[in-house]
């Protein structure tokens, strides 16, 4: 199965193209969307990427006439820095990239966001090809445009990892998503991808793409490639729509914002040390396993205020429990504290906090300052003592 999806931004619209060996045509495409074969480009390849595969991928284009340099990228979030971001600049000047030269980020989120940001400013900004390697890049992270790094600072007395901190909105020229590239995931770096597509039928607008998700859970998890290759095309349609209606986030309520449902309580728990999925022997968490745990306690503040029907959230339960999902953290600290270091931060950062709020099967709202009640409903329903 092949499709591409047309992410619609104006002049800066571009294709995400999706299917199983879709990266063997990678150099035609990186040729039809930049209207030329580059001369030089920048590979960033993710470390945990087979070498045979970068080769072959390597190759194609390199036999297609482009001067690639390459520069591997070791896949974690304290990776994901200033030093590493000045590196790639280095490497990219030391590549003579010019300005019609891109950027290619081969790998999952990690490399994408680093791949687009070193784009985005490399000489007052390059172009960016995402090829996205994992089921979260390719469903959320590779799309929309947005690049960054996290900053690593002394606030309130004690060094915290904002994430995603500095950065800017870049928008890739061309997504290339092939599935086959998921089948040498670790199983649970697949399933962690499996917490943002279930974010995605939560916003898509209906209850069609959760209906649609339950009935293929189990083909998803056994890798059925077509299952696979319209679960990947489905949620890239949904981020592509809401990208486009919002591009910046800049709507109040709804739009862009709506793709942080569970991030809230995701980034509180997630860099927490000794925090793991519960019911498992798995040390720490992945950012989907965090985003499926956040999506747990949005539905949990979301009852707490009125606003989601009390079937929804058995509904999602379930299906994340299917989908080898947690929904719920073992080592938390208590409530009290996880909600102080949550507004705290939100303070000493000057924002505010936010929730997204489930209202209905594949509907949800933003909910500015909610109240101390509906946060303190999420982190019990998550295992927070
Ligand atoms: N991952 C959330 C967004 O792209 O807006």
């Amino acid at each position: 199965m092949s499709a591409s999806v047309r992410v619609e931004l104006g002049e800066r619209a571009y294709d995400v193209r999706i299917g199983a060996g879709a990266l063997g045509s990678l150099a035609s495409n990186i040729r039809d969307a930049l209207g030329a074969t580059p001369a030089r480009a920048l590979l960033v390849i993710d470390r945990g990427i087979p070498h045979e595969r970068v080769d072959r991928i390597a190759g194609e284009l390199e036999r297609a006439g482009t001067i690639l340099t390459r520069a591997q990228v070791d896949p974690s979030e304290q990776i994901k820095s200033l030093e590493t971001y000045g590196r790639l600049l280095e490497s990219a000047a030391q590549a003579r990239l010019e300005r019609t030269d891109p950027v290619i980020a081969l790998g999952g989120g990690i490399v994408g966001d680093l791949g687009g940001f070193v784009a985005a400013t490399y000489r007052r900004a390059v172009p960016v090809i995402q090829a996205p390697t994992t089921l979260l890049s390719m469903v959320d992270a590779s799309v929309g445009g947005k690049t960054g790094v996290n900053l690593s600072s002394e606030l309130g007395g004690r060094r915290r990892l904002l994430k995603n901190f500095v950065g800017a909105f870049h928008q890739p020229r061309l997504v290339v998503a092939d599935t086959n590239m998921l089948a040498s995931l670790e199983a649970r770096v697949f399933r962690a991808g499996l917490g943002e597509c279930v974010k995605h039928a939560m916003i898509s607008g209906s209850d069609e793409l959760l209906s649609w998700t339950e009935t293929n859970a189990d083909a998803i998890l056994s890798h059925d490639a077509a299952a696979v290759g319209e679960l990947v095309s489905r949620s890239v349609t949904l981020k592509a729509r809401v990208v486009a209606g919002d591009e910046r986030e800049t709507q109040a309520d709804g739009g862009r914002a709506l793709l942080n449902l569970g991030h809230t309580f995701a980034h509180a728990i997630e860099t927490l040390d000794g925090v793991s999925p519960r019911g498992s022997d798995e040390q720490g968490l992945q950012h989907g396993e965090a985003v499926a745990i956040g999506l747990v306690a949005a539905l949990a503040s979301g009852e707490a205020l009125g606003m989601a029907p009390p079937e929804l959230a058995p509904r999602i339960r379930a299906l994340l429990e299917r989908l080898g999902l947690p929904t719920g953290a073992a080592g938390l600290p208590r409530a009290d504290d996880l909600m102080s270091a949550m507004i705290d931060d939100k303070k000493t950062v000057g924002g505010r906090l936010r929730l997204i709020v489930p209202t209905g099967a594949g509907q949800a709202r933003v909910v500015q300052d909610p109240p101390d009640s509906a946060v303190r409903a999420g982190l019990a329903a998550i295992g927070a003592p």
